[in-house]
């Protein structure tokens, strides 16, 4: 393979990239972007790829979510605190319906810039180009807002800055304390209409923090109770501003992405000699590969080659977006292709991105689907003998209406109520948590044992 440097993208055919007006400006801003702090340190990134081996070898399960786009507007300590607790009560029910420790994987903190499928948006005959996140330009729809505007980088920088700052605190303050998540998550079994189903699971949880307190494993006396890991993820779809915040750790000598902990390449953007997997074919950060419905096992091999030639554990996720109708057709030889060949990958699954339908003149996604193409991922690795290894999803901490159904089930007409997202539909607090107990259920069935240990084949 030829030389890899932080800028040998930009050599390579690239698609999804904004038409800056004003070159020498976004020069300028890459330039500064360059001179700044590293967002998060290599040590890290290596802590995180270290707990992705554990899921890749079937003994750990990965919860990753978070905004579709992070947005200027909804920068505040509630919108962080809410999303941060919702998910920790996810992650407290994975970890207890699996016996096993959940790698916990924020969307946020960086996640910005957007893929879209078009290039132009056009609404009552006004053709405007399409808005690409906040990081590029803006969402109103004028003419204005939607030209790119190098600036907006370091606005994301900053906010990054400050949203890694407050997770921080939470994760390590006190605030993430197993007592605290667990009454949260009593508070939702308690008002959920559905709660009656998830009681039990909560009962045993009580039991067990009960007995662990009664013979002197609490909070206070256990730092694991009391702090958690927490890592942060987006997709690298802006690689300019990737470039800028690429850094040499000084004690590998080796290169990181310092923009977030994980990163990963959108479906759209990972055809194996373009600029995006050029990019992060050179970083040693854990990386997620999104996998839809054009990709081929070969397909996949080769990306495989490209992107984890040394077949190193927890280095590569992959993330199974099929359409909860589609997963059955296309994850089965994917995932025999990638067992034969002995690579070690983590599987994922996005129930989100293959069930995005239009209702009511709203972009949603039916509760129901999102469920079916979990359940669906979960048969299929059973099946296989391969490990259904995390679930990947678009969440927020408050009360959207933006996906239909659920316990509290939201219709197409009651959409327009709260429907905030800058992008993609996400699953509000409640179904979040919903979603997390019934995984907890496939979590319980899930008899496969790990898979085996194989050889490593350079
Ligand atoms: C996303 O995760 O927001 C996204 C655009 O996904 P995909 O690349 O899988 O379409
Ligand atoms: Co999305």
């Amino acid at each position: 393979m030829t030389q890899w440097s932080p800028n040998s993208w930009r050599s390579k055919p690239i698609q999804q990239v904004p038409s800056y007006p004003d070159g020498a400006a976004l020069d300028a801003v890459e330039k500064q972007l360059a001179t700044y702090p590293p967002l998060v340190f290599a040590g890290e990134a290596r802590k995180l790829k270290k707990q992705l081996a554990a899921v890749a070898n079937g003994e750990a399960f990965l919860l990753q979510g978070g905004d579709c786009a992070e947005s200027f507007a909804e920068h505040g300590a509630d919108n962080i605190r809410d999303f941060f607790r919702v998910f920790l009560q996810m992650s407290v029910v994975l970890t207890f319906a699996g016996s096993q420790p959940v790698v916990k994987v924020g969307r946020i903190a960086g996640q910005f810039a957007k893929p879209r499928s078009s290039d132009i948006e056009a609404k009552d005959g006004v053709s405007l180009p399409s808005y690409r996140g906040d990081i590029i330009n803006g969402i109103d729809f004028d003419e204005k807002s939607r030209i790119p505007d190098p600036a907006r980088q370091e606005m994301a920088y900053r906010q990054s800055a400050a949203t890694l700052n407050l997770l921080r605190a939470f994760a390590q303050g006190g605030y993430a304390s197993l007592e605290n998540v667990h009454k949260w998550m009593l508070g939702f079994v308690s008002s959920s209409p559905q709660g009656a189903r998830y009681e039990a699971l909560a009962n045993r949880i009580t039991e067990t923090i009960n007995f662990m307190s009664a013979i002197g494993i609490t909070s206070e006396s256990n730092y694991s109770l009391r702090e958690t890991d927490f890592y942060t993820s987006h997709e690298a779809l802006l690689l300019g501003y990737e470039e800028a915040l690429t850094r040499v750790d000084s004690t590998s000598g080796d290169w990181y992405a310092t923009s977030g902990h994980m990163i990963w390449i959108g479906d759209r953007t990972r055809q194996p000699d373009h600029a995006h997997v050029e990019y992060c074919r050179g970083i040693k950060n854990p990386l997620g590969l999104k996998c839809g419905p054009s990709l081929t096992a070969d397909g996949l091999l080769e990306l495989i080659d490209k992107l984890n030639p040394e077949n190193e554990a927890g280095r590569l996720t992959l993330i199974a977006r099929f359409g909860y109708d589609k997963v059955e057709d296309h994850l089965p030889q994917l995932v025999r292709a990638v067992k034969k060949e002995g690579r070690k990958v983590v599987w994922s699954c996005d129930p989100m991105h293959g069930n995005t339908i239009t209702a009511a003149g709203y972009k949603t996604r039916p509760f129901e689907r999102i469920l079916r193409e979990v359940q669906s991922f979960f048969e299929v690795h059973r099946a296989e003998g391969t490990h259904p290894g995390g679930i990947h999803v678009e969440m927020t901490g408050k009360n959207v209406t933006e996906c239909t159904g659920g316990a509290r089930a939201i219709t197409a007409e009651e959409l327009h109520d709260r429907y905030h997202t800058h992008c993609d539909p996400r699953l509000n607090a409640d179904q979040a948590i919903e979603l997390a107990f019934l995984v907890s259920d496939l979590l319980n069935k899930s008899t496969v044992s790990p898979p085996e240990k194989q050889a490593v084949s350079a």
